[in-house]
């Protein structure tokens, strides 16, 4: 059964900065200024690599659709948003918005909405026709209240495990297979450590650590018991998250300490490489774009399956284009939101980024454009049960998934193994 929670939480989400916690870091890499005129300010986290040319693709159809508007590129760095969100938070406050600003559709813009900081764009969904583009399941958790405050220009799956057929090959393991559950990959990565792969899984930075975590909760509690953790029908403290937790402890002991600060493409460089000392990384498939600048080729330099425990389950993310109230060029922003919605540029930009198009009335032309991958993650979104990811502002408010990247790095970076204080941290940032 395909299903998305009521992914816009409750009503009760607090406004303050503080949501963004301290490991946002310093915003930094800043292009432009701000927007105005004929010209429209466009914040994304798209500021480089494989995610800046897909940012490059989606701005070539923009510039062709409207070309007497300039497009002013004003992303800042930080994988997941980690930098920009804490910026916009500062600029949204003070009440001086961008002409547009990237977030994901769900329950993370729930305290901008209820702040009063955006505009309802429902009306823009009946002018571009986008009721009849984007799937039920999309336009419910975009709804709240009956109104709509983004336009989605994507869907990305985040609980992808990216293989290394190198570091297989050095303990004898099929690439191809994905093992049954937990239990059995973690028994893998026991035999790639014995044939010599010192750090069998990589992880980066916190919010690469929760994607991983909230992979594992998906495993052990299943999709109902995950669920349940968005709305209150399984305790952060039950049976099951211990379990899921001692799992994540165990996995985090195949890894590097010494990525743990890094964006996600480095700390899966060795797998992009297939240079064999790292064998598994568990990320959004944003990733098949960095292959795909280093020229490797899915199911020949790396392979990729669903987390184990995790088949039959879709873990959604969209990013998604706001009109903030007070925006200098709204009729700007209006064309930025068509483009990124229209067909063209949802090809445009997604063949080019790795996820796949919000809209599901594509023709079997524009379907062919894409790589097999993603269309075979066309497919798993179509048939899958869809849950939404806690790391990637789906699922619950930024304030609470800042505070669960919190108690995770504390975990992480003191030994990973005080699974009881983790548990209590996670169940309290929840309740943000
Ligand atoms: C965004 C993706 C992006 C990834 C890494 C996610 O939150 O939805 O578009 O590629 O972060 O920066």
């Amino acid at each position: 059964m395909r299903r998305l929670v009521a992914m816009v939480g409750a009503a009760a989400l607090a406004l303050s900065l503080a949501a963004c916690g301290s490991n946002s870091g310093t915003a930094k890499g800043t292009e432009g200024a701000t927007g105005g005129g004929n010209s429209v300010g466009v914040v994304t986290w798209w500021s480089a690599g494989s995610e800046k040319q897909g940012l490059d693709a989606l701005v070539k159809v923009f510039n062709e659709q409207n070309p007497n508007i300039t497009f002013e590129n004003q992303a800042v760095s930080g994988g997941s948003g980690s930098n920009a969100k804490q910026k916009l938070q500062t600029d949204l406050a003070a009440k001086n918005p961008p002409d547009t600003y990237q977030a994901h559709a769900g329950a993370e813009l729930s305290s901008d909405i209820a702040a009063g900081y955006l505009e309802d764009v429902s009306g823009l969904y009946d002018e571009f026709k986008l009721r009849e583009a984007f799937p039920k399941t999309l336009l419910d958790a975009l709804t709240v209240d009956g109104k709509i405050y983004s336009v989605p220009s994507n869907i990305h799956r985040g609980n992808v495990v990216w293989v290394s057929p190198k570091a297989l090959e050095k303990a004898g393991i099929d690439p191809t297979k994905a093992p049954a559950d937990i239990d059995a990959w973690i028994a893998d990565m026991d035999k790639l450590k014995a044939a010599g792969v010192a750090h069998p899984l990589t992880v980066g930075s916190d919010w690469t650590q929760l994607e991983l975590l909230e992979t594992v909760l998906i495993s052990d509690l299943g999709a109902d018991g995950y669920l349940g953790l968005l709305d209150g029908k399984t305790s952060w403290e039950s049976e099951g998250v211990t379990k899921a937790l001692n799992h994540f402890s165990k996995l985090m002991s195949f890894t590097d300490p010494g990525l743990y600060q890094e964006d996600w493409e480095p700390a899966m460089k060795s797998i992009i490489n297939n240079d064999g000392n790292v064998a598994y990384n568990v990320m959004g498939d944003w990733a098949p774009a960095a292959f795909d600048g280093a020229g490797k080729k899915w199911g020949q330099d790396y392979y990729s399956w669903p987390v184990p425990g995790n088949q039959g389950v879709f873990d959604f993310l969209a990013d998604s284009f706001t009109l903030p109230v007070g925006a200098k060029n709204t009729e700007g922003t209006k064309a930025w939101l068509k483009t990124i919605s229209s067909p063209e540029g949802q090809v445009a930009f997604n063949t080019v980024k790795g996820s796949i198009p919000a809209r599901s009335d594509l023709t079997p032309e524009q379907i062919a454009k894409f790589s097999d991958y993603q269309q075979d993650a066309m497919k798993s979104f179509s048939e899958d049960t869809i849950v939404p990811s806690l790391a990637h502002g789906a699922a619950v408010s930024i304030k609470a998934s800042e505070a669960m990247k919190q108690a995770i790095s504390k975990f992480t970076s003191s030994g990973a193994t005080d699974v009881a204080s983790l548990q209590k941290e996670l169940g309290a940032a929840a309740k943000n």
